[in-house]
């Protein structure tokens, strides 16, 4: 099972039981703990690894500094194709977008520029597919990955890793650094506080760690 980075969501009936299991956990409480996050990373990974459910990634900058995961937060009822929102995650000030390509690929980025941090807006008619736009000077992101391509910013956009549930709402579960992938920012982000789910999702040394937990768990 692996959390990828920006993919096409699968068309057809959400039946699989882990995506089910994630439709009921989110429906079982409105108001999201960090509980609940932890619960939808376990659930995500698996429903990934059957292919259901489309991920974007993406991580803050100053999301990726901060200690721990943040929150998952529900941002949509859904998105179309050709379709941004504006929204902010993981905290209040933190200004981020999320857009839907058309090919049905749904993208999570901080909308700061890193530049000099000026808004990042969205420009569906630019392109093949669109584009991420900083007007402060003329700096330019690719939609589907957040690296640059023209203009002064020195990296790619931080990424929000989004999770779309069966019911077609949008979910904003982590974050990411620029350049880093979106397992690699939830790994990073999980660090060893939960580590049968890092082991799940594949992380680095998970193995060892859920290893040396269960160890001592039993003394
Ligand atoms: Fe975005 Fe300068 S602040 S290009």
């Amino acid at each position: 099972m692996s959390v990828t980075d920006p993919q096409p969501p699968t068309s057809g009936p959400h039946s699989d039981a882990a995506q089910e299991a994630l439709h009921d956990r989110i429906a079982a409480d409105s108001l999201t703990t960090r509980r609940d996050y932890l619960r939808i990373v376990a659930t995500v990974s698996g429903g990934l690894a059957v292919g259901g459910i489309g991920v974007a990634s993406g991580i803050l900058h100053r999301h990726g500094d901060a200690e721990g995961p943040p929150e998952a937060k529900r941002i949509a009822d859904g998105i179309l194709p050709g379709e941004s929102l504006a929204f902010r995650y993981p905290g209040a000030e933190d200004r981020a977008v999320a857009v839907r390509l058309e090919d049905g690929t749904l993208a999570g980025y901080s909308a700061v520029c890193t530049h000099l941090a000026c808004a990042v807006l969205w420009r569906k008619e630019r392109g093949s597919e669109g584009e991420l736009y900083c007007p402060c000077h003329e700096g330019i992101f690719d939609a589907r990955t957040g690296e640059v391509t023209a203009g002064p910013p020195p990296r790619g956009l931080p990424k929000v890793v989004l999770v779309e549930e069966a019911d077609g709402s949008v979910w904003a579960i982590g974050t990411a650094r620029s350049g880093e992938s979106a397992r690699e920012g939830l790994c990073r982000e999980l660090g060893d506080a939960r580590p049968e789910l890092t082991e799940r999702l594949g992380c680095p040394g998970a193995s060892a760690r859920a290893d040396v937990t269960e160890r001592s768990e039993r003394t």
